[in-house]
């Protein structure tokens, strides 16, 4: 028993001992690493209370409603250097602000995120430097004042910036900070100073009310705001002094073209290999690093040669950025993968360099029409498109022989490949109602590009399963819609499925009606559940041509035995979806004359729908 006091009472006053550490001494302390202190010595005293208002200590502010509690030091613009001891002033509990700005400290930034509570730090003009740490700020919460101009900081701007819920300020000018701003989207940010850096990159869609003054002095920066085009120069005159990135591209070039061979090669297999998910999403695994391009040495030194001449590997142009920007040296960084090959060029996934974006890489055949100049013109124009049901490029590449569209990579994956791949573990979860999603959404989309490219011979030119891609919410996302201006005309026969319809094949003619066509294929593949053999070019493998199908169905009074039986169950839907097969049937009526238009196909499929 006696002992347990003991113990008690020993805690006890090892805590009132604790607790009795003034903070006139926890001052005097922090003071005691401080060099020059002149101005500080004749107030910051041992044993004299710090917030005294008859003997206030130099610098120190107290809360004098809230039992003088020393909440900010302002010892601004008064020759101090030395050490800053942070740990010692995590006892003064009340501290919001500390102001050391116009001194003459140097070295790394002191860790000052042990000091959680801090609202404003100010530590402008000193001679800070070297890296801040990209979670500094994560456990600084309560920040919203944050001055570090006119210091030596460089590397990144700290993500953790990010996290601070009530940011105002943030000065970080006239410093040596690198790489790309952050995407800091505070609603109460109202100063922010990034000028005179080495910034690089977009600046954040996010800052764009701030205007270009923030942003001065900083030559690699780019966006709208301050009319500067972001263009990733990779290749040529520029890139003089990182000769390994030009080893990586060529490493590229050698690596598509394999894969593109090898494709070539393949492509006689049988089709519906290719529909399973290793060949469609995971054909060729191909991860770029120095072994796997050190081994061509011969189409290396021919490739330098003629890259030397600035034709063939131009830039990587961006042109759409809100997904980030990235220059070819982030493609090549990039672990690459084959998705397919479809009409119009092998696709390639990468991942790239921060992990957050992954790319669909398109390589286009046959798109020698244009010129740099038109070709430029028109991926922007796509570019500029807005429509849930739309996936924009983000970028492309423009080479003598290389063409790249690089797009955003949609984790689902096809309708082609949801519907035929992986032995159907997908198509079962396509219930009825995503089913309708994705029609109307397929339409919107089709409604959408057939008013912006009204005056094209056909406006999407190639809509099948395999160029719709579905969302994480089921949302359908139309790819590879309006090249027909881009691709010459002889190889559109083979390349666009447009030229699949009944009056392309018979005269080589294709019409916005040609789109309806295609939209109609969708529509029973999407009913039946059918692979339509209009996809195939080769006639060795079976698929159903389910326009015919459908029409001899109608004639014969037995449509509804053409239903999907993975939603057949869905009894109270039947109707529906035989009304939803007699739109496909108008769609691919085969006299181009009596097949209906775009504007009457979505009007019946609106009026089902509407009723929903
Ligand atoms: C920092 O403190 C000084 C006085 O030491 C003051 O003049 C200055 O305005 C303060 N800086 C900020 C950003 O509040
Ligand atoms: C710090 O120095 C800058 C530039 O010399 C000056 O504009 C500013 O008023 C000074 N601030 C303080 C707190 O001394
Ligand atoms: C020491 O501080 C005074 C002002 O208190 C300043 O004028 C002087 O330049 C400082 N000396 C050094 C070496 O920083
Ligand atoms: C940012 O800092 C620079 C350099 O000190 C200055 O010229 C500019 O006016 C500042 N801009 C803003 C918006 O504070
Ligand atoms: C179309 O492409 C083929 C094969 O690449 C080429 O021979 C032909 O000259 C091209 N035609 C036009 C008009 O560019």
């Amino acid at each position: 028993m006696a002992a347990h006091v003991l113990i008690v009472l020993f805690v006890f006053f090892s805590i009132t001992s604790c607790v009795s550490i003034g903070d006139d001494q926890v001052l005097v302390e922090f003071k005691e690493l401080l060099l020059n202190t002149s101005l500080l010595d004749s107030s910051w005293k041992k044993g004299t209370n710090p917030c005294d208002n008859n003997n206030k200590w130099f610098g120190v502010q107290c809360d004098n409603n809230n039992n003088n509690v020393i909440q900010a030091l302002l010892l601004g613009g008064i020759g101090l250097s030395g050490n800053l001891d942070v740990d010692v002033l995590i006892s003064l509990q009340g501290l919001r602000v500390v102001n050391l700005s116009n001194n003459s400290f140097s070295g790394s930034i002191p860790e000052f995120f042990r000091l959680g509570a801090l609202k404003s730090l100010f530590i402008d003009g000193n001679q800070f430097s070297g890296d801040i740490p990209p979670d500094f700020f994560s456990k600084m919460a309560s920040l919203w004042k944050i001055w570090f101009s006119r210091n030596k900081f460089s590397g990144k701007i700290p993500e953790s910036l990010a996290s601070l819920k009530y940011l105002l300020e943030l000065h970080l000018e006239n410093n040596e900070f690198t790489g790309t701003i952050p995407s800091l989207s505070q609603p109460n940010l109202a100063t922010i100073n990034l000028s005179n850096n080495k910034l690089q990159g977009l600046i954040p869609q996010s800052l764009s009310k701030f205007g270009s003054n923030p942003f001065q002095g900083n030559p690699d920066l780019c966006g709208n705001q301050i009319g500067r085009e972001c263009k990733a120069v990779i290749y040529g005159e520029k890139s003089e002094s990182s000769g390994s990135t030009k080893w990586i591209i060529v490493g590229l070039v050698v690596v598509l073209l394999l894969v593109a061979i090898l494709f070539k090669s393949k492509r006689k297999d049988d089709q519906f290999e290719k529909l399973e998910k290793e060949n469609l999403d995971e054909a060729v695994k191909v991860h770029l690093n120095k072994r796997s391009m050190s081994t061509r040495t011969s189409m290396r030194s021919s490739r330098k040669g003629r890259s030397r001449s600035g034709s063939d590997m131009g830039d990587l142009v961006v042109v759409n950025d809100e997904k980030g920007i990235f220059g070819m040296p982030d493609l090549m960084k990039a672990a690459a993968e084959v998705l397919g090959n479809g009409g119009l060029g092998s696709a390639y996934k990468a991942l790239l360099g921060n992990g957050v974006l992954s790319v669909v890489v398109k390589r286009l055949r046959e798109t020698n029409k244009f010129n740099k100049e038109c070709f430029d013109a028109e991926i922007r124009r796509l570019a500029r498109i807005r429509h849930k049901n739309i996936l924009q490029p983000l970028a492309y590449h423009y080479g003598k022989e290389e063409k790249l569209v690089v797009s955003e990579y949609i984790p689902k994956g096809s309708l082609l490949y949801l519907f035929h791949g992986d032995r159907g573990t997908a198509h079962a979860q396509l219930n009825w109602c995503i089913r309708v999603k994705i029609i109307l959404g397929v339409a919107n989309g089709m409604k959408f590009l057939h008013s912006e490219f009204g005056s094209y011979d056909v406006p999407h030119g190639n809509l099948k399963s395999s160029n719709i891609l579905l969302s994480a919410n089921n949302e359908p996302l139309l790819t590879d819609y309006a090249f027909y201006p881009l691709v010459n005309n002889s190889q559109a026969v083979q390349s666009l499925f447009a030229y699949k319809s009944p009056e392309a094949i018979l005269n080589q003619q294709v019409t916005p009606k040609s789109d309806v066509y295609c939209l109609g294929i969708i529509i029973l593949e999407i009913l039946t559940g059918k692979f339509p053999s209009q996809y195939l070019s080769n006639q060795k493998f079976t698929g159903t041509d389910v326009a015919q199908w459908v029409q001899s169905a109608i004639e014969e009074n037995r449509v509804s035995e053409l239903i999907d039986p993975e939603i057949e169950t869905e009894k109270d839907s039947l109707e529906m979806m035989e009304k939803f097969l007699y739109i496909g049937a108008a769609c691919t009526e085969s006299d181009h004359d009596h097949r209906i238009d775009m504007k009457e196909a979505i009007r019946r499929i609106e009026e089902i729908t509407d009723l929903m």
